[in-house]
């Protein structure tokens, strides 16, 4: 047996999808541990492409488990809509979902608040995804959160969602000047989405763990990145959840010990989505090229997402918090046919306080440093020949190769994977992360 997480290393949009996708095959079970759907993974089979958002990307897979686990936050009506677009699709759902009677619910005033909060902050903004992900999970933290299971109890349901109410309508009313929620619209509407989900839910700790005690391989899929989470990533310009290896056990239930690999998937460079702070950030035509070569906008918004060079100094931030055991890394053929590569070493820093310079090889603790820094980088020869859709590391020009072994000694970790493209096959397998199945 062998489980395996599979998660981003930076700001989301590593291509986790796909990766999911493909190591599926060799999976029993995918589950999600955090996020909710602000999360937007493409997967291609074929000529059709398929986002999903809150099922795992392992339901492509005939005769796989897709759990949904009591780390992520369920919007109803979202993930309701994802199954009905799936069977429309003829992707089979049925016995192969579970959701976690634990996982906590979106109600419509978390998306609402969301919204508000953004305008209220003005240029100091997130960029969200107006999901409602970020007060749905302030409700978990202060105990007042629904959980999937409560929509099972219609008076207890009722009965908390008049208490909430209390405090949101004032909010609502006094603050932002909005009209207040009614009770009975809320509980008629959830009521609905209850019988659609009831037969989903299930006790995914015992599910899981049974899965893992009987020698299953199971596939833990991550959303977002590790520098979008809540505790490690670029405070506060960060998602709610705890994106990176930790939020496997808490958004599971599984012990750290029945975790056999991390395989960080990362992106030949770096984009980000929404506001914050981002080093390499190439504001010119290159950002532009990237962007469009990369097909680089938002799967869940459409958003532009910002592109630039990859990033040691984060990099290395994210290896210590996750400990990979394997990289996939994915988009190598975006890089074709360009002169020269950047990589970032490290970051130049004038500290206004002792009017000195200094150097940064660690990531710095807040964003007003960050978001002042300076990065220094080391030249790459590009390569001119296409990449796009190689399967084999000998078809990779040598100075793609010469990029990769920089990358991988720099950040003393094995490349398991090479992706050359959106399509399954458009993959260069170095290691299979799973061992055999029984
Ligand atoms: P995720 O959120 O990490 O699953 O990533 P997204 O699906 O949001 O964004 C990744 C995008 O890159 C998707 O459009 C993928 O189809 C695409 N993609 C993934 N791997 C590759 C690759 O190796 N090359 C190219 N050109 N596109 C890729
Ligand atoms: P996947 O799983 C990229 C970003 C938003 C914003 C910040 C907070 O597809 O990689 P939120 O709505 O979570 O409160 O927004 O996080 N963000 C993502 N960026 N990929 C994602 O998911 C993201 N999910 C959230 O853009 O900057
Ligand atoms: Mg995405």
């Amino acid at each position: 047996m062998s489980n395996i997480v599979v998660l981003g290393v930076q700001w989301g949009d590593e291509g986790k999808g796909k990766i999911v996708d493909l190591l599926t095959e060799d999976a029993d079970a995918v589950a999600r541990f955090q996020g909710g759907h602000n999360a937007g993974h493409t997967v291609i089979v074929g000529k059709k492409q398929f986002i999903l958002h809150l099922i795992p990307s392992g339901i492509l897979h005939k005769g796989k488990k897709c759990i949904i686990g009591n780390g992520v936050v369920i919007h109803p009506k979202a993930l309701i809509d994802e199954i009905e677009g799936l069977k429309k699709r003829r992707v089979s759902i049925g016995k192969n979902l579970f959701i976690s009677g634990r996982a906590h619910v979106i109600m419509p005033y978390h998306t609402l608040l969301d919204g508000k909060h953004e305008d209220a902050k003005g240029s100091q903004k997130i960029g969200t995804t107006g999901r409602g992900i970020g007060p749905a999970y302030e409700d978990k933290m202060s105990r007042t959160g629904f959980r999937m299971i409560d929509l099972l109890d219609s008076a207890g349901f009722k009965a908390k969602l008049k208490a909430n109410l209390e405090d949101i309508n004032f909010l609502l009313e006094k603050k932002y000047n909005q009209k207040k929620i009614s009770v009975n619209k809320i509980y008629n509407e959830y009521m609905k989405y209850a019988d659609y989900l009831g037969p989903f839910i299930t006790d995914t700790v015992v599910m899981t763990n049974d899965l893992i005690d009987k020698g299953k391989n199971v596939l833990f899929e991550g959303a977002q990145g590790t520098l979008l989470d809540i505790d490690h990533g670029t405070y506060p310009f960060v998602t709610s959840s705890s994106a990176s290896a930790g939020g496997v056990c808490t958004g599971l239930g599984v012990s750290p010990v029945k975790v056999d690999g991390i395989v960080g998937v990362m992106k030949a460079y770096t984009t980000r989505v929404g506001e914050g702070p981002f080093p390499t950030e190439l504001h010119d035509s290159l950002g532009e090229e990237l962007r469009a070569k990369g097909g680089e906008y938002g799967a869940t918004t459409g958003r532009a997402r910002r592109c630039g060079w990859l990033d040691l100094v984060s990099l290395k931030h994210a290896f210590r918090i996750n400990g990979f055991t394997g990289i996939a890394l994915t988009k190598l053929d975006v890089l074709d046919g360009l002169d020269k590569l950047k990589v970032c070493t490290s970051y130049k820093y004038k500290d206004p306080t002792k009017n000195k310079a200094c150097k940064f090889t660690d990531m710095p603790q807040t964003v007003n440093v960050l978001n002042e820094c300076e990065p220094v980088y080391k030249e790459f020869e590009g390569w001119q020949k296409s990449t796009k859709g190689a399967t084999k590391m000998k078809d990779l020009p040598k100075q793609a190769r010469a990029y990769m072994d920089y990358i991988s000694e720099a950040l003393n970790v094995k490349i398991d994977l090479i992706s050359t493209g959106q399509k399954r096959d458009e993959i260069i397998f170095v290691n299979k992360p799973f061992k055999k199945r029984k």
